[in-house]
């Protein structure tokens, strides 16, 4: 298993010793180059990483930042700036000395993407970084910038000459990766003409998640599960990603890029395939990667006259009552006559022996009910009840929801005797609660990943095949939609579970979306 997520699942039940936990020793000597280094996702979530990282003594002492971008002065300037990110960005009181630690090894280079002179500041400031820190020449770019700049950059860096030298240089790459199947494998050739494969780390936030992680631990550490992982015992899989938030300020984006996009090919088949895949023959990031895939090419292909019927996608109105929010369409930066949804439900098969004719229906949404990311395993009913008052029927299949987010735990549902002289049968559920094993996290989900990238382990990144193969299975729906416009957007109420096709999708199956 990767080191990172050993040293963390190691970690003991209160009251028990801590001795025996492996400890992740610190990553090597390197410099973080960040591209848009003022901007939010440095000040939200990689820069109190990088100080969850520090606490815990896993950043080398040959460390340093060095940010670019417009919208700081110079070193000063981005030092304070970033020093009041993390008093807002660190939910566990902050420790000045360790944020001090941090701030004192910030740079700053004022500059354009597109500006030379930049790339030539970065030259000269690395060098210096690299003598006063002792860095030794290793860079991991950080690609925190809209994708409309990622090509230029990587090209300029490669021919100021950043890619090559003894040392390890790294990228990574945010999402959204491409925007179909042909984008995405367009972007993968491109910036192979400059990185080998191992050089790039595709970044999903979502494999940062110590419950998506723990996936492969509950499925490949426990020998009860996985001889009842199959067809025969699963009658269908849900996966649920519930938002309550609007687009907030991301309109302009949103709106080109919609829910499928936004969240299926990436996050969702994410899930998908941790849950899906076959057993790897060791966790190291090919063998992952390589079962990975193997799910994802194994999606059956929707034929374009059934994706309609396979599909849903919804758009937000306003609420029904309560609390004033405005309808997507009024949202900033949205078209007033936008056709983009905020909602998608999906029925896709998988063709495996493992799977064969077992649905995994997926939905997510912005503006629902309840915030929760959950995958919902349901088992095939109990084939005959020998109580005499209760039919089959009435019984409820039992189930495993693995709760991602925000109740993170892992819960079963089986039935139990209702106590009393007669024989009566009610659901009940067993559940398991990080926060009380673990107690609660202070971690972004960021950290993890930051680390992995310093010690090069690219398991919990997307490989090229990987995304392509994301995209590959909406290919399909993505057509069919462009070309059939929805005619009754907005068609869901803003804190509701969504429109009302996407109950029928499963009520037409004989089934239900999982509610707890
Ligand atoms: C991002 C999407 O990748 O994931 C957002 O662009 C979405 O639209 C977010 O809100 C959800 O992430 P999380 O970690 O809050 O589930």
């Amino acid at each position: 298993m990767k080191n990172s997520a050993t040293g963390a699942m190691a970690a003991a039940r209160p009251g028990t010793s801590k001795a025996a936990e492996p400890l992740a020793r610190p990553a090597g000597p390197c410099v973080m180059v960040i591209f848009g280094a003022t901007g939010d996702l440095t000040r939200r979530l990689l820069m109190p990483s990088l100080y969850n990282l520090a606490r815990q003594q896993l950043l080398p002492r040959e460390f340093a930042v060095l940010g670019f971008a417009v919208g700081a002065k110079d070193d000063d300037d981005f030092r304070r700036q970033i020093g009041g990110a993390l008093q807002e960005g660190v939910s566990a009181g902050l420790e000045r000395g360790c944020a001090e630690w941090l701030t004192e090894r910030l740079h700053f280079i004022p500059s354009d993407f597109g500006d030379p002179a930049g790339y030539q500041a970065l030259h000269r400031r690395l060098a210096d970084i690299d003598k006063q820190r002792g860095t030794g020449g290793n860079y991991l770019f950080y690609l925190a910038t809209s994708p409309a700049f990622i090509l230029d950059i990587i090209g300029r860096l490669s021919g100021a000459g950043f890619f090559s030298g003894p040392s390890w240089r790294r990228v990574v790459v945010e999402k959204p990766f491409g925007r179909d199947l042909e984008s995405a494998g367009s972007l993968n050739r491109d910036l192979m003409k400059y990185l080998a494969e191992d050089q790039i780390y595709r970044i999903d936030h979502y494999l940062g998640k110590e419950t998506v992680q723990n996936i492969l631990a509950f499925r490949f550490a426990n020998g009860i599960f996985e001889p009842i992982w199959n067809r025969r015992y699963i009658d269908h899989i849900q996966v649920t990603v519930g938002e309550t938030l609007g687009v907030e300020r991301r309109g302009a984006y949103y709106d080109h890029a919609g829910a499928l996009r936004d969240m299926v090919p990436n996050h969702i088949m994410q899930l998908i395939s941790l849950v899906a895949m076959e057993p790897p023959i060791s966790f190291a990031a090919d063998p992952v990667h390589d079962e990975q895939v193997k799910v994802l090419h194994a999606f059956q292909p929707l034929k374009p006259e059934d994706v309609l019927a396979n599909t849903v996608r919804g758009q937000y109105g306003r609420p029904e009552s309560g609390a004033f929010m405005p309808a997507y369409r009024d949202e900033p930066l949205v078209a007033k006559d936008s056709r983009t949804e905020t909602y998608v439900a999906l029925k896709l098969m998988i063709d495996s022996w493992r799977w064969a004719g077992v649905p995994v229906y997926l939905r997510t949404g912005k503006r629902l009910a309840k915030r929760v990311t959950e995958v919902s395993v349901q088992f095939r009913r109990a084939p005959f009840v020998p109580f005499r008052q209760t039919a089959v029927e009435q019984l409820k299949p039992n189930g495993l929801v693995m709760h991602i987010q925000p109740d993170e735990g892992i819960s079963l549902c089986f039935e139990a005797k209702i106590p009393g002289p007669i024989v009566r049968l009610g659901p009940v559920e067993m559940k398991f609660q990080y926060s009380d094993y673990f107690g609660r996290s202070c971690q972004t989900g960021y950290e993890t990943l930051l680390y992995d990238c310093m010690i090069g382990d690219a398991t919990l990144f997307q490989r090229a095949d990987m995304v392509e193969a994301g995209w590959g299975v909406l290919g399909p729906v993505l057509e069919v939609w462009a070309n059939e416009a929805p005619e009754d957007f907005p068609n869901y109420s803003s804190g509701s579970w969504g429109p009302r096709s996407a109950d029928l999708l499963m009520q037409r199956d004989g089934r239900e979306w999982h509610r707890d």
